[in-house]
């Protein structure tokens, strides 16, 4: 049996007092089975806050930060007796929050009021120790609720909720689009079920906050912050969670010290480039993630690619992750990503639906290859919302304006000053639904002159080729380079070959005047693989898409057959 570091601390659970405890009990739990406890507003979520000051990104990032520090990680058993671990962890302080998931075993998130709470638990918790276990000086916020007297039978009190980590397009879910009124129901609808929720945000948080604990055994001043999709507003149900671990302020605090006679001795040693020096520090984290890191499994050092990086699996929350360090133009990028999303709710839920488009016919993967990325997809998006006309969206040199002293950032020479302030950027004077801009979208992109221009949101305008790369997208804080450089042009044909599709087909369907519940028709008919069939290149890691999206379409017409009800009028009650 392989040994286990005991990193991972026990919370035994038995008898205790009742009194206060109880009090503080009773002030949180709403009803037993009910998993939450209280539930706080969200942080900031775009279009929630229309009328109170938006908050910026790093506002939105340090506040999540800072609940992240309150927060542990249980894991549970099956059977989990909610109020006797509330009542528990009340002992050790205020809880704000709480919530259940699964993940490889049910697992609970709670949220402290105090940090100082989390400290008291470590205080009066056990480290494991046994004939395979080798506990390390190490406080870690995971721990593991070991029951005395396991309960023998299942009670009310024993049936949690879990909130859901994961949304897989399946035959309900198409069946929902179908029901729909309009292509913008459901493309709100399918951004509703899709997008990652408060609680997942919070246990990416977590996650980051975890790691960014024992990368401070090294690096005390270190911080790990997420960011790509978990943090842009376009993120998904499942979708990896990018961490980078910021020393920025190591170096900042060494650096504005002038007039100091002392100089530190704290360096990484015998390199001779930034890079290597990333290498080092993230090869050192990789091997302590892998070595005494909770929950952490199948950890590579990928240290040589263009951007190096640790990638790993967070068994405990099921996130793959992917840590690289020194990597600040892709937080900068976010963070605008953060800035499109939030100034109108329709680049979210555009956003939403052509990713989803683009993954269901593999346009898209996980797998890097010759295809386009999410990032570079997303792009593309933004930069078609610029050219309505009038525009949705601003482009970055209008954002770049905007921006005031304190906005100003330079990053190895680029330029990534653009407006922080939400509230400085005037509303779009642009009116068009939803149905409209699917429509153009692929309008738009299927007829593209790729072999001339260059896509280029700092300007919303394009340019004419630097190169002979089937598509140029120009990197927004790095003008010279092209994010789709990997493109190739088998995958360029099958982009625009199925856009053009889509436009056919969302352009017939507005011919038709009723829509039929059991037929899939708009945004359903666009994710169905017979878009794609006529499409001879070579897919991207997932053949079996198409496949399995055609049994969704035929589970939906069984479906239909059992319950002859289910016709037009189903699709004006709410799914
Ligand atoms: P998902 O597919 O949902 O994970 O989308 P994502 O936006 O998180 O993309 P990904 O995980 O591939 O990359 C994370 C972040 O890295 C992106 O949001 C960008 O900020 C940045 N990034 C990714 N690819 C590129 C690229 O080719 N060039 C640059 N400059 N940044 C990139
Ligand atoms: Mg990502």
């Amino acid at each position: 049996m392989a040994a286990r570091l005991g990193l991972l601390a026990r919370l035994p659970l038995c008898g205790q007092g009742r009194g206060r405890f109880l009090d503080c009990l009773h002030r949180h739990l709403s009803s037993p089975g009910t998993a939450i406890l209280k539930r706080e507003e969200p942080l900031a979520e775009p279009g929630l806050q229309e009328k109170t000051k938006k908050k910026t990104f790093s506002e939105v990032q340090k506040e999540r930060h800072e609940q992240a520090q309150r927060s542990i990680l249980i894991s549970c058993p099956k059977k989990v007796p909610e109020k006797k671990l509330l009542k528990y962890l009340c002992q050790h302080g205020e809880i704000t929050n709480h919530f259940f998931f699964e993940s490889f075993g049910i697992h609970a998130v709670i949220e402290f009021s105090k940090k100082e709470s989390i400290a008291s638990l470590q205080d009066a918790t056990s480290i494991p120790r046994g004939e395979t276990e080798f506990p390390i000086p190490f406080k870690s916020r995971f721990f593991h609720l070991n029951l005395k007297n396991p309960p023998k039978q299942t009670s009310n009190e024993m049936l949690i909720q879990c909130s859901k980590q994961s949304s897989p397009l399946n035959s309900d879910l198409m069946q929902m689009l179908c029901n729909a009124e309009s292509v913008e129901d459901q493309i709100n609808s399918l951004m509703k079920i899709l997008q990652i929720t408060e609680e997942n945000i919070r246990l990416r948080y977590l996650t980051c906050s975890l790691i960014e604990d024992i990368a401070a055994a090294y690096f005390p001043s270190c911080t790990i912050r997420p960011f790509g999709s978990s943090v842009n507003s376009f993120g998904k149900l499942g979708c990896d969670l990018d961490m980078f671990l910021d020393l920025d302020d190591i170096g900042k605090n060494g650096a504005t010290k002038t007039g100091e006679p002392f100089l530190m001795e704290y360096q990484v040693k015998n390199v001779s480039s930034e890079r290597w020096a990333t290498q080092k520090i993230l090869a050192v984290i990789g091997e302590c993630l892998d070595n005494f890191g909770p929950g952490c499994v199948s950890v590579q050092k990928i240290l040589h690619a263009r951007c190096p990086l640790v990638r790993f699996s967070h068994q405990a929350s099921g996130f793959q992750c992917d840590l690289t360090a020194n990597n600040r133009i892709a937080m900068k990028s976010s963070e605008l990503l953060y800035i499109y999303g939030s100034l109108d709710s329709r680049v979210r839920a555009l956003a939403f639906s052509i990713r989803c488009w683009a993954r269901q016919h593999a346009l898209t993967s996980s797998i890097p290859g010759a295809w386009l990325t999410n990032f570079s997809l997303t792009i593309m998006i933004i930069f078609f919302l610029q050219k309505r006309s009038p525009p949705v969206i601003p482009s970055l040199d209008y954002l770049k304006n905007l921006a005031d002293a304190r906005d100003k950032c330079i990053i190895e020479g680029n330029d990534c000053t653009f407006v922080s302030n939400l509230d400085k950027i005037k509303p779009s004077e642009n009116t068009e639904t939803l149905d409209v801009l699917l429509y153009q979208f692929f309008e738009y992109f299927g007829n593209f002159a790729f072999n001339k221009n260059s896509i280029n949101i700092r300007k919303g305008k394009e340019e004419t080729k630097p190169d002979s790369s089937p598509v140029h997208i120009q990197n927004p804080f790095e003008p010279t380079l092209n994010i789709s450089r990997n493109v190739n042009e088998s995958q360029l044909e099958r982009f625009v070959h199925l856009a053009r599709e889509s436009a056919w087909i969302l352009q017939e369907d507005k011919g038709q005047s009723s829509k039929s519940s059991n037929h899939p028709w708009g945004l359903a008919a666009l994710l169905l693989p017979s878009v794609s069939n006529k499409s001879k290149a070579k897919k991207p890691g997932r053949g079996s898409t198409s496949e399995a999206v055609r049994k969704l379409l035929e589970s939906i017409k069984a479906d239909s057959s059992k319950h002859p009800t289910a016709t037009r009028e189903k699709r004006t009650s709410s799914p």
